[in-house]
């Protein structure tokens, strides 16, 4: 569970960073490993963040989602590059599929054109060329015509649970600061790193 103060201090330039007209806040990197330990890394929005962990939300049937099942260690980074000196956050820890409601009330807040997308988009599949892609969105329009887009099964969130967080501050002369806490499941310990 992260701790008050640790979702304080993130809350905090979490919010500098919408504030400094960053177009893209809430991306973030995440790598995953597969099976065999090849790593991958894709940029993905956080949607929320509580004690629990960071929510995303994807296509449960991705490269991704394949990758997580077989190895459900992950990492997150964020880079907000116009925030004092520069701020990078890393958080590492299991991801796990977040509950049916948690992703309906998600998709239900979505806007259409994204629902229909994600009925219509089979991620990180081949696709044989654009025309087939726009032919699936058709069909989703029309068999979803006058009524709410329901959630795909194959369609929800993940919430990673971390167990190791790092806040790098920049600063001048490369004097950077970093700040690790672990979790070490009855308490979280806080150490300095050097940069
Ligand atoms: C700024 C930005 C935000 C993105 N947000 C998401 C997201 O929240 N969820 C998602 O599934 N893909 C998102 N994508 C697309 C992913 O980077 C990626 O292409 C896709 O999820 C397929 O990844 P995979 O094949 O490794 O599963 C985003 C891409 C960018 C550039």
């Amino acid at each position: 569970m992260l701790t008050p103060e640790i979702l304080a201090t993130f809350r905090g330039l979490l919010d500098e960073a919408k504030a400094s007209g960053d177009r893209e806040p809430t991306a973030m990197n995440l790598a995953t490993a597969d099976g065999t330990g090849r790593v991958h890394s894709r940029i993905v929005l956080l949607k929320a963040i509580d004690e629990h962990g960071l929510q995303f939300f994807t296509n449960y049937e991705s490269d991704k989602a394949a990758q997580i099942a077989a190895h459900d260690q992950v990492a997150l980074c964020f880079h907000w590059k116009d925030i004092r000196e520069g701020i990078q956050v890393r958080f590492e820890g299991r991801a796990t599929k977040t509950s049916a409601a948690i992703s309906d009330a998600y998709f239900a807040s979505r806007p259409r054109g994204s629902q229909i997308g994600a009925w219509a988009s089979k991620q990180s599949q081949e696709l044989p060329d654009r025309q087939t892609f726009e032919d699936r969105v058709a069909h989703f329009e029309k068999e979803f015509e006058g009524r709410e887009v329901p959630r795909p099964a194959h369609w929800g969130g993940y919430v990673v649970s971390p167990d190791r967080i790092e806040f790098w501050y920049g600063a001048t002369f490369r004097l950077h600061e970093r700040i690790v806490h672990s979790d070490h499941g009855t308490s979280w310990t806080t150490r300095l790193l050097y940069p």
